[in-house]
């Protein structure tokens, strides 16, 4: 089979073919540290859907373009893309991860500068066309859990089941830093939340809720109660 211009997507979309079996998908969306996708790799593993993060193509994107170059004033989708042509979504047993010619790169892509200049190359038309791609090649025939900002808009706007995430930004500051493990004060949380709500503005156009999302507001929800009403939603939309 031939290749595609682009980096790691066979040239046929799976998606286009009808004779595929269509598997079951889940599409969770929603803003920065809302808890998509720890929640889909919980709700992922109820089920035995395998997860795919979607947010994790375009830190991988953005971890191969500031090896390339640390300048964003150079970066255009076709530099981005020609550094992210070593990048490939790999399974294991629960999940999809990224990996770049070959090496897990999990730790890089949570770096913080990563996080800092994510949401500019998740701007680029021609990237967001990849990371899609990329996407509904992983998730083409299985059950499926896909976590991002518009995986019920525009990559899976037949999905079986929308979920859109919310909660406080100081509540999703506070569980950020929590995730690290490290002792955390007043001052980080409050700078924490400035951070956060500054990448919801770069993301805004891109994080919408599908008409057809039921919506959940996290905020009081322990992670186990946000997973349990997921399964229950999907059994619910399954029978
Ligand atoms: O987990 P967190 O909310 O920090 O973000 P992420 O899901 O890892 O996504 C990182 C960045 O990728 C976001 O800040 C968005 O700029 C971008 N993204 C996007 O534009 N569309 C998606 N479907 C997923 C992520």
């Amino acid at each position: 089979m031939r290749r595609c211009f682009l980096p790691g997507i066979l040239e046929r979309s799976p998606q286009s073919d009808p004779v595929k079996r269509k598997g079951f998908v889940i599409a969770i969306d929603g803003p920065a540290a809302s808890g998509k996708s720890s929640t889909a790799q919980m709700v992922g593993e109820k089920l035995g859907y395998l997860h795919i993060d979607s947010g994790s193509l375009y830190r991988a994107a953005t971890a191969a373009i500031l090896r390339r170059d640390p300048d964003p004033s150079h970066w255009s989708d076709d530099a981005v893309l020609e550094a992210s042509r070593g990048i490939e979504l790999r399974p294991a047993r629960t999940s999809f991860y990224p990996a770049m010619d070959g090496q897990g790169i999990e730790d890089e892509i949570r770096g913080a500068d990563v996080t800092r200049h994510v949401s500019r190359v998740a701007q680029m038309p021609r990237v967001r066309a990849w990371v899609n791609e990329m996407v509904r090649a992983a998730a083409a025939g299985r059950d499926i859990v896909v976590d991002g900002r518009d995986m019920g808009t525009v990559v899976f706007p037949s999905a079986d089941l929308k979920i859109f995430l919310t909660a406080d930004s100081r509540e999703r500051a506070t569980r950020r830093l929590r995730q690290r493990g490290t002792p955390t004060s007043e001052q980080m949380i409050v700078d924490e939340t400035k951070r956060i709500n500054e990448r919801d503005s770069r993301d805004a156009r891109q994080t919408v809720p599908a008409s057809d999302a039921v919506l959940i507001d996290t905020t009081s929800l322990t992670q186990q109660e946000q997973v349990e009403r997921i399964v229950t939603l999907t059994d619910r939309t399954r029978s």
